[in-house]
C-alpha cells in the first residue's frame, strides 16, 4: 500500500502566529579532523571563496574555524587545535560530520526563549557577540543525535561573517564558483522508531509541519527500507526531512550510517543550484564524486516524467535524475560521502516547479547505494 501523503506548503509569508520565523539557512558548521585542508576541499572542488576565520590568532586557543561561502551558501569548518575539549570529542565519535544547521531568525533571545519552553534542551543561552562592525545575537538548541540549531540573528552586524572572526582570503587562489546557490533541504538519520518523535520535536518545539511521508513501501529495494517524513517551517523556508531505517532482507543505508556515525546526525545537504547540467560538470571536473544510476534509467525517463526542458544526453551522461510531482519536476544527483566513513554526503538539486524530494527516483537510488555498501562490505 502506498500511503505518500502531501499537504501544500504555506506560502512565503512569516505569519503572525509563526512563534518561530526563520529567515533561512545562515550557514553550517562542520566538525572535522583538520578543517585548514577541508576548507580548501569546498573552495576547490566545490567553489566556494574564502571568508573569515576564527583561531589563536584571533584570540581562541582551542579551535580554528574557516567560514568559506558561495552565493547565499556559508560553510564553516571547525578543528580542534586541543586535546580535552568538546570539538575533539565530537570527531572521535562521529568522523568529520555536520555540528549546527544554524538558522536565521530576527531575535534570537525569543527563538530560544519559544523553544526552551516547549521542550527544548538549550546548547546556548542567547549571547550578544560584539565587535567593531556591530552585534550579533546566538543561541542554540540540541536536536537529534549531537547536532544542535543555532539561532542567528544579525540585523545589526554589517562585519563578513560574526564578531571574533577576522576577514580572510588567499591571495593567490580564487576558485570560480560552480553555481551552488542556497540549502534546499537538510536531512537528519535517526535511530529505529525515532522518527516520530524527532517529528513531534519539529512540530512542537519548533512549529514545522510535516508536508510529506515517506513509508518502507515507498522507499525500499530488493534488500533495504527506510522511512521519511519531510518537516517544514511554518514559512516553507527551512525543511528538514527525518529518516529512520526499516526492516528489509539487509542492512539499510540508514542502518549503515548509525554505525559508521555512532548514532543519530545529519545524512545530507542538498545544495540549489540554476543550471545543474552546468554545476555538474563543474563539480565533476573539480573532482566530486557522484552516485551512478544505470543508464537504463534513461530509457523511458521523458514517459515517466513528460516534457523537460533540458537534453537527455548531458543528462544521461552525467548521471543527473529526473522526477515529476503535481507542480512541476526536478533534476537531482547525489555525491559519495565526502569522507572516508559512509556518512555525509551532498545532493544537488534544480527545482522547475517541484517542491517534492524525488521519490520517482529514490528505487534506482537506493540500488546505486546499496552497490556502494556492498563495495564497502556493509550490505
Ligand atoms: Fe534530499
Amino acid at each position: 500500500m502506498n500511503t505518500t501523503t502531501t499537504t501544500p506548503v504555506a506560502s512565503n509569508t512569516i505569519s503572525e502566529n509563526d512563534f518561530l520565523p526563520l529567515e533561512g539557512t545562515d550557514y553550517v558548521e562542520f566538525y572535522v579532523g583538520n578543517a585548514k585542508q577541508a576548507a580548501h576541499y569546498y573552495m576547490s572542488a566545490f567553489g566556494f571563496q574564502a571568508l573569515a576565520y576564527l583561531g589563536p590568532e584571533t584570540g581562541h586557543r582551542d579551535r580554528a574555524s574557516y567560514a568559506v561561502r558561495q552565493n547565499k551558501l556559508t560553510f564553516v569548518l571547525t578543528t580542534p587545535i586541543q586535546k580535552d575539549n568538546a570539538i575533539a570529542d565530537h570527531i572521535y565519535m562521529h568522523g568529520d560530520g555536520v555540528k549546527s544547521l544554524s538558522l536565521r531568525v530576527p531575535d534570537a533571545k525569543k527563538a530560544w526563549e519559544e523553544t526552551t519552553k516547549r521542550g527544548a534542551s538549550s546548547y546556548m543561552e542567547p549571547t550578544v557577540m560584539k565587535d567593531n562592525d556591530g552585534e550579533v545575537v546566538i543561541s542554540g538548541i540540541h536536536t537529534y543525535g549531537d547536532t544542535v540549531h543555532l539561532f542567528i540573528e544579525r540585523k545589526n552586524y554589517k562585519g563578513v561573517f560574526l564578531p571574533g572572526y577576522k576577514a580572510w582570503s588567499n591571495p593567490y587562489y580564487q576558485p570560480t564558483d560552480t553555481g551552488l546557490l542556497y540549502v534546499d533541504h537538510c536531512v537528519g538519520n535517526v535511530n529505529w522508531n525515532q522518527m516520530n518523535p524527532w517529528v513531534k520535536f519539529y512540530e512542537e518545539v519548533m512549529g514545522f509541519r510535516n508536508i510529506l511521508t515517506f513509508d518502507d513501501n515507498d522507499i525500499s529495494t530488493e534488500y533495504s527500507a527506510l522511512m521519511s517524513k519531510v518537516m517544514s517551517s511554518g514559512n516553507g523556508f527551512v525543511k528538514f526531512p527525518i529518516n529512520e531505517p526499516a526492516e528489509g532482507k539487509k542492512k539499510s543505508q540508514v542502518e549503515e550510517y548509525l554505525e559508521f556515525y555512532n548514532g543519530e546526525g545529519v545524512q545530507h545537504v542538498a545544495l540549489a543550484t540554476n543550471d545543474i547540467v552546468k554545476t555538474v560538470l563543474e563539480l565533476r571536473a573539480r573532482g566530486v564524486e557522484f552516485l551512478q544510476v544505470p543508464t537504463s534509467y534513461y530509457d523511458d525517463l521523458l514517459d515517466r516524467v513528460g516534457h523537460i526542458d533540458e537534453d537527455l544526453a548531458p543528462l544521461k551522461e552525467l548521471g543527473i535524475l529526473v522526477d515529476r510531482d503535481n507542480e512541476g519536476y526536478l533534476l537531482q544527483l547525489f555525491s559519495k560521502p565526502v569522507e572516508d566513513r559512509p556518512t555525509l554526503f551532498f545532493e544537488i538539486i534544480q527545482r522547475k516547479g517541484a517542491k517534492s524530494f524525488g521519490k520517482g527516483n529514490f528505487k534506482a537510488l537506493f540500488e546505486a547505494i546499496e552497490r556502494e555498501q556492498e563495495a564497502r562490505g556493509n550490505l
